[in-house]
């Protein structure tokens, strides 16, 4: 059985409550079991943390034996070479996603330091973005 892991960022624990009408209304515990309903072969973890140095310990304690890493380090994807350097420094492919579109967004959101050392980035889809960033790992 693949093993994959999500690992979201800050304030990405709000989803639901969150500037709905970026984000979508659905907490990321329902969609999350909605997910695991339709891929039941699949084993997919889940870690959030708003605590940068957590968001990285967690790509080191998955980054070696996973099969695929989804990681929306949210708003440090922006700011972070430490979350950057992590997803270098490990085997395990990473594969970067975000909820909404953030090129048509803030110019500060156009920059990623994790992008560079990611397989593959999708955006822009709402929460199937995790979804389509899953079946890129089948
Ligand atoms: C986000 C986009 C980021 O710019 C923002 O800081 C987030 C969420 C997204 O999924 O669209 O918190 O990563």
């Amino acid at each position: 059985m693949k093993e994959l892991i999500i690992i979201n960022g800050p304030n990405l624990n709000l989803l639901g409550k969150r500037e709905p009408k970026i984000y979508g209304s659905l907490s990321f515990t329902e969609f999350l079991g909605t997910v695991k309903d339709k891929y039941p072969n699949v084993s997919i973890d889940h870690f959030q943390s708003n605590i940068e140095g957590e968001i990285i310990d967690k790509l080191h304690d998955v980054g070696f034996t996973y099969d695929g890493i989804i990681l929306n380090a949210a708003a440090y994807t922006h700011t972070s070479i430490g979350i950057g350097d992590a997803v270098q420094a490990i085997e395990t492919p990473v594969v970067e996603v975000h909820i909404s579109n953030t090129f048509d967004r803030e110019e500060f959101r156009h920059e990623s330091f994790i992008s560079a050392h990611a397989k593959g980035v999708i955006l822009g889809f709402g929460l199937q973005s995790y979804e389509l960033a899953i079946q890129s790992f089948l």
